[in-house]
Parts: structure tokens; sequence; C-alpha cells
């Protein structure tokens, strides 16, 4: 018998004796996964657990608290504390874990921890109810040795292909299993409002339509048709809702957001993934409008499940029930935490390093505080998903069944997706492509490291530390130079970024060096931006580009070798003081364990580049205007600097062909609100090779009751064409589509006149 055999039948055998009566399955006759038969499965489950089970349930704790040493402060070799397993699994019956105790393990560690676990659960608990088992694999399975990392979600927007997403978080999903892990906490779906956030590249941009279409992918790769299969996880949407505009800039600070805006900004991408089936919902730390979400009953309850229908389990994020006490100060105890939290909507706490939670809420419900019947609503919720992943049938799943798991197969597919992502901002003069020939130096603090190519959540959380670096994948630097020859290659550090009490300092290393080499050399390709981070630490005071990286473009800038700027950051930091030095420009946001390669192979025109940007590049630290913004923020009069003027515009992005945009033409120049007006175009491949371009409608509103937005992005389609090949794009516009969130917070469509822009050309069409 295989090894991983053992727990599982020794789980049906546990279950068929707890929950004898059940009417559905036993280990001769697989249970059906249909969706009645699972709610019986359930209620009669439900039926057998006292409150110590439920209240078990609904707790998830961190890996650290299963093993030898202090949460946080895991000695190696990490081991497994026997002792504490049972009081958590099997006292307290705690119903999920997650997480790693600080870095990436082996796919077969992952199997054995979480086989150890597994058999507590089923075997020594008297309920015998697996493990939930969640993991952040937010751009591959970042915490399991040797996965398929892939870009992270912002540069996953850049392509504008939610295929991508999709083949990603499939893939993803895929090695997760691989590590027996069913639950993965992505995508995020928090719109990028804020471009100081530094969780900014962990969503898909700015712009509302874009982040829905590519996290409805994301969820559909993640989960595929059913969750049962065995290659599919649980996605977790997060943090809902309101976590990504703070005032400050900084992480989980607060946000003001007037219900309006809430509606029409924030909501909709969840809306799209609760349409899309998603499994799980992860709540934003952060306070709204003075008001913590999770003690928000309006939030949790009324809006999530009673407007938008979210019918799965909702799971705090890490520590936030106590930090109503701690951070917040709405609860006077951890106790009162609790109950504001439970009673508001929430199904599972994060809690994730103490075991007073499930004691705690115990006692609450014994006194009456909060009532048994939501507690039954969430235990509900969680043992349906246990039930949907199949985990009470394979809690482990045969280790040798993932063939793929971090095989080249995947790793091809990670460069392809990071090739379609990285945006040419700027390219005077065709600098791009270089020759193969030329002479060039290789600069700056990102040139060499591949911290900076995968950003955070990365085999740690902060995905900084070398030491666990994936072997054998390429930094940009040792990507140029597999590429042209080490002989071809100067290299100067220039400046690079130091981390101290997770502050990031840039210093300025050998600046005089790197001019030097910039004079033996063609062209200068310096590599700028930031290294890994996320959440806290990765707060910053300044967007401007830090001044030792400035101050080496403008050095090497004095050479008058030709300067390509290789940008590889988590939020655009700003660059108006350098970008007029630069004759070129490639953004690579976070391109994952691939991207030196791609970058290689765009700068030498392996590849036409084809990613548009997700966000709007500001110029100034004090215009951070999206691309949706109001007209009287474009207005430009003589005493004012007040209108819109960014580096580069949301949508942007070059290629090495060109593309021609002609014939703009609508069905009609008059629609009913039931009819739909077909806008199509044409567009030509000009050049002398074949690209691809992303083909975006957007449309303004002329006159609205409540002030229109400048434009709205309505549509987009990315195509590929051959050199000299046109082809007619065409869009189907409704009503719905034109809606806004009116006066009453109700989405309305109004009738009068609208423009549509696509390409560069404009029509006007009216709407009765
Ligand atoms: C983050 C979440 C993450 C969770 C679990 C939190 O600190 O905000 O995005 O899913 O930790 O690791």
């Amino acid at each position: 018998m295989k090894k991983w055999m053992l727990p599982s039948l020794l789980l049906i055998w546990g279950l068929a004796c707890w929950t004898a009566c059940e009417p559905t399955s036993s280990p001769s006759s697989p249970p059906s996964n249909s969706s009645d038969e699972i709610d019986a499965r359930v209620t009669a489950l439900l039926q057998k657990m006292d409150l110590a089970d439920k209240v078990g349930e609904m707790t998830q704790l961190s890996l650290d608290m299963m093993m030898v040493g202090e949460p946080y402060n895991i000695p190696d070799p990490q081991t497994l504390d026997t002792a504490k397993m049972r009081r958590a699994l099997v006292d307290l019956r705690v119903g999920s874990l997650l997480n790693v105790a600080g870095y990436a393990l082996s796919r077969e560690r992952w199997h054995e921890i979480i086989s150890q676990i597994q058999r507590y659960a089923t075997e020594e608990k008297a309920s015998g109810i697996p493990i939930l088992y969640g993991i952040d694999a937010i751009h591959g399975t970042n915490y399991t040795k040797g996965a398929t990392l892939f870009p992270q979600q912002i540069t996953q927007a850049a392509s504008w292909d939610p295929e991508i997403s999709r083949e990603i978080s499939r893939i993803t999903a895929y090695e997760c299993r691989a590590s027996a892990i069913p639950w993965s906490f992505s995508p995020v779906l928090d719109v990028g409002r804020d471009v100081r956030w530094p969780r900014l590249w962990e969503g898909y941009g700015e712009d509302v339509l874009l982040a829905s279409r590519m996290g409805v992918a994301s969820i559909e790769g993640y989960q595929g048709d059913r969750l049962s299969d065995p290659q599919r996880v649980a996605a977790c949407m997060k943090h809902f809702v309101g976590y990504s505009a703070p005032r400050s800039g900084h992480d989980r600070t607060p946000a003001y957001i007037p219900e309006r805006q809430l509606r029409e900004y924030f909501l909709p991408t969840f809306q799209a993934a609760v349409d899309a089936g998603a499994a799980t919902v992860m709540i934003n730390s952060a306070e709204m409008n003075g008001i913590p979400v999770h003690a928000n009953p309006k939030i949790l309850t009324n809006i999530l499940r009673d407007e938008m229908g979210f019918q799965g389990l909702a799971v705090t994020d890490w520590t936030d029930i106590r930090y109503l006490v701690d951070r917040h100060r709405v609860a006077k105890d951890y106790k009162e935490a609790v109950k504001m939290a439970i009673n508001a909507g929430i199904d599972m706490s994060m809690v994730p390093v103490d075991l007073e939670f499930p004691v705690l809420l115990r006692e609450l419900v014994e006194e009456g505080e909060v009532p048994m019947t939501r507690i039954d609503e969430s235990v509900r919720r969680i043992l349906r998903l246990k039930f949907e992943l199949g985990l009470f049938e394979s809690p482990i799943p045969p280790i040798d069944d993932y063939p793929d798991f971090g095989s080249e197969k995947h790793a091809g597919t990670s460069l392809r997706m990071a090739r379609e992502c990285l945006t040419l901002l700027k390219n005077n003069d065709q600098t791009l492509p270089l020759s193969k020939r030329s002479r060039v130096l290789v600069t700056g603090p990102t040139a060499n490291n591949l911290a900076s190519l995968n950003g955070g959540w990365t085999n740690t959380w902060q995905g900084r530390d070398p030491v666990h670096d994936t072997p054998g994948k390429l930094t940009v630097l040792e990507a140029i130079q597999e590429k042209i020859g080490k002989d071809r290659v100067n290299y100067v550090e220039g400046t690079r970024i130091e981390v101290k009490n997770n502050e990031h300092i840039d210093r300025a290393i050998n600046i005089g060096t790197a001019v030097a080499a910039a004079r033996r050399s063609e062209v200068a390709i310096i590599c700028l931006g930031e290294l890994s981070y996320t959440e806290h630490p990765g707060d910053i005071n300044d967007l401007r580009l830090p001044l030792a990286q400035q101050q080496l473009v403008e050095a090497i800038a004095e050479t008058g070798t030709p300067i390509v700027l290789v940008l590889l950051e988590g939020r655009p930091r700003i660059i108006s003081a350098i970008d007029g030095l630069a004759d070129a420009v490639l953004l690579g946001y976070y391109p994952g364990n691939e991207g030196g390669v791609a970058i290689a192979d765009v700068l030498y025109g392996l590849h036409n580049p084809s990613g548009k940007l997700p966000y709007t590049y500001p110029r100034h630290t004090n215009d951070l205007l999206r691309y949706d913004h109001k007209y009287t923020e474009r207005l430009k009069v003589d005493y004012s600097f007040n209108h819109f003027n960014p580096q580069y515009e949301f949508g942007h992005g070059l290629s090495y062909t060109s593309f021609a945009y002609s014939d703009l033409t609508l069905s009609s120049s008059k629609i009913r609100m039931d009819e739909t007006l077909t806008v199509s175009v044409v567009v030509r491949n000009t050049g002398e090779e074949p690209g691809k371009e992303v083909v975006q409608l957007y449309v303004s509103d002329l006159v609205a009751s409540i002030t229109p937005s400048y434009q709205r992005l309505r549509e987009f389609e990315k195509i590929a064409l051959q050199a000299g090949e046109e082809r007619r794009v065409s869009f189907e516009l409704r009503a719905e589509d034109l809606a806004f969130v009116g006066i009453d917070q109700k989405w309305v469509t109004e009738p009068g006149t609208f423009t549509v822009r696509l390409g560069g050309l404009t029509e006007t069409f009216t709407l009765e």
C-alpha cells in the first residue's frame, strides 16, 4: 500500500463510524458531489457536532503553532511538536491551518507535514473532520520549493489577456494540490486606486473592467468546473473591501470611501468573482470610514451576503479579530472583539497564533452573546467547502500524480507569459531592439537579483532572501550575458538597495565606475526600481525613485551613451527627473522567475512587446489621478497646475511594429435603452513584423446627474496581426455598460450623448 493511502482510508473509516447514519457515501461508493448530496452530508455531520467541534472548525492557526519553538521564531530544523498538535487539533478541534513557518518547503516535506496533521484531525479527533489547509500561492505555488513562479498579478494585468491569468491560476492550483494544499489565498481583487499602496502589485491595476475580467479568469483557473478535481483548489478573493485606497498610502491604514465610490469602483471586481463562483473571501484588515471592516455587519452581511449573494466561506485576515482591540480600539478586550466579528458575519478566524479564540467563542455562545444560528451558518459553509474539495475522501492526494510540478513545461509557460506582459513605455529612434553585437553596460540595483523579478511572497513572505532563490533562474544581467556573450557585457553595480529593519535604503556604490564603463559601451542598460516587499515593510513616504538611482542615470547621461531603462518595481516610482535622459524605457513590473530571460528577449528583439499599462504612470507626487478622473481634474487653466498630465497613460504601451486605426463605425447614432450598439474599427499592422495590439474602447458620458468621469474603459480585446494584416474588431455596448452609481446609490444609465474613443478615433451617439 502506498504511504499516502493510509490516512485517507483511516479517515474514511473514522468518518463512516462517526457518521454511521449519514445517508450518503461509504468507502465503497465514492460520494457524488452534487449540491444536494453535499447539503445532506453537511446537515448530517452538523447534527453530530457539539459546540466545541463547531468553534474549532471556525478556528484557523498558523503552521508555527504546530512546531517546536515560538511562533515567528521557529528554529531549524523545523520539527512538528506532537503535544502542540494534539492540543490544537484534537482538544480544541481546530479546523484549518495556514502558512509556512518562515520559508518554502519541498513538496515532499509538505506531504509529510500535512499527512501528520491530517492524521491527528481524522484519526484522533472524534469527528474525524479533515483540516482545510490554506496558503498564499499568489504567483505560483510560491511556498513550495521548486514550484513554477509566474509574473505577479499587476504584471499579468499588463498583458490585458485574461487567458494568461486563467492559465497561471490553473497551473498554480495543480502545483498547490501537488503540495497537498487545496486552498489558495488568491486572487487580490482590490482595485489599485492608489499607486503608493505597497500591495498595488498584488492586484490587477486601477481599472474595474480589466481587474474584473482578469479576476474572473483567475478564479476559473483555480477552481475549474468542480472543486473536488484533484488538480484544482478553492480560490479566495481578497481583501473585501476597500483595502486599496488608504488615505496615507500606507498599508492597513484608514480609507475614507463614499458609498457611491465603494459601489462603483471597489465592489464590482468582487461581484464578478462571486458570480464566477469564488469559493471563499478574505476580509480587509483595515478600517473604512472609521469602522474596521471585520466589525462591520453592513459590509460583511448586508452587502456581501444579502446584496451580492455570496454563499462561500469568509475568513478574516491575519490576527484581525485581536486587532479590533490592539490596533483599531473598537473593542475593550479580545472577547468583545470575537463577539463583534462573528456577529458581523465572519466564518473563520485567521487567529493565527493563540489558542484563545475557540475558547472565547464557545463562552460567548453559552452566554447567549453569539447566537447558535450564526455559528451553524458559518460551520455549514466550512464543512461544505471541505466536502466540495473532496477532503473527506482524499485529504492527501498521491504525490506521484503531479509529474508536471515545477517542470520545464511550466517554466516555459511562465516565460511566455512574462514576455506578454512587458511594457515598452518609450523607444526613441528605435533604440530597441538592440544589436547582439553591441557592447553594453548593465548597471543598477535591480540588474542582478531575483527578488526584483519576483516580488513578495516568493519562498518567504518578503521574498528577498537570496538563500531561498530558486536555483538556476537568471537575473536580467545573467540573461543578457547568456544572450550576447559575457565578453560583450560590462557589469557595474552602480547603486544598491539595502534593507535595515525592513526599511529599503538606496545607496550609491560605484557610480563613477559605471560612468567609466558607460564610456566604453555602445548602450547603457540601467535596471532600476524596487526590491521585493509586501504589506507594511513596503510602505514608502516618497513615490519618487530614490535619489541614488536618479543620480546613476544622470551621471551616465553625461557620457552621451544611449540609455535604456529597465524598471522592475511593484508600483510606478516617479521617474520624471530622468525619463527625458532615457532613449528607451521598458517596464517589467515583477515578471517572475523567468523575467530576466523575458526582458533579454525583448531587449534583443526575440519577442515583440505588447504589454499595456494597467495603471496611470504618474509624473508628479501630487498628481496621482487615475485615468477615469473627473472633467475638472483635467482642466488646464493659466493659474493652475491642476490638470491631468501623467508620465504615461493607462493603456499605453509600444510595439516594435505599428498599428493604424481606421473606419470607426457605430451601428447607429441613436439607441434606445433596450438596444445594443455595435462599435467596430479596423486595425492594421502597418509595420514590418507580427505584433499584438490591445484594442481599447473608452466611452465618455458628456452630461450626467453625478459628475461623469472623463472616460471609462468599456471593452477591450487583444489581437495578433501579421505585418500588413488588418482586422475589423467589433464590440457590443448595452445601456448597462454605460451605467454609474447615481444619487440614490443605485446603478443607473441616463439618456444623453456619449463619445466613444478607439485608438485615437472618436464618434458620438445618443442614448434615448
Ligand atoms: C495578508 C493576506 C494573506 C494572509 C495570510 C496577511 O497578512 O494580508 O493577504 O493572505 O496574511 O498569509
